[in-house]
């Protein structure tokens, strides 16, 4: 019985242990990834905004990013480092979806919103080189 017991013992200490050790590391890494989605007072407001309203999918690697590598490769993932993008492209992905994509109503982004936002994603491109 005393033996027993002192088994138990050290398999929760163990168990406990490898907890402790399995959430150590994701949890900086998640704190470092809620930093780069926390909208700066240096931000634009177009950019504040695709912070918050499209940041989890698309800013570093997330689902945006990674499904966007794929179809465009690596490197073409991330929205906001794009030079092909036009405003009216991203409003119509944004209001239709696209494949993997939600569409985003006008609760999650207003008109007004998701105009600065697709502003701002198209601020690199120029006229010639617009993605379709
Ligand atoms: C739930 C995750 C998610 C959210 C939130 C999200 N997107 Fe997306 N977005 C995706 C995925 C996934 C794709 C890739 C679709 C595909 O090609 O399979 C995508 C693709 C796009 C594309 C297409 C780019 C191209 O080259 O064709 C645009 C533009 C876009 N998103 C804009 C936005 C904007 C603007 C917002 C915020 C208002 C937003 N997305 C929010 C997941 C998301």
């Amino acid at each position: 019985m005393k033996l027993r017991h002192w088994h138990l013992g050290i398999i929760s200490a163990l168990g406990l242990g490898t907890m402790l050790a399995a959430c150590g590391s994701p949890a900086r890494h998640d704190s470092a990834k809620a930093n780069a989605l926390e909208p700066k007072l240096a931000m634009s407001p177009g950019e504040a905004l695709y912070t918050r309203k499209c940041g989890f999918c698309h800013i570093a690697k997330n689902t945006g990013t990674m499904m966007l590598e794929r179809r465009l490769g690596a490197g073409n993932g991330e929205l906001a480092k794009r030079t092909d993008l036009e405003a009216d492209y991203v409003v119509s992905v944004a209001r239709a979806g696209l494949m993997s994509m939600p569409a985003i109503s006008r609760v999650d982004a207003t008109d007004d919103e998701l105009r600065q936002i697709a502003d701002y994603l198209a601020r690199n491109t120029k006229p010639q080189a617009v993605a379709r």
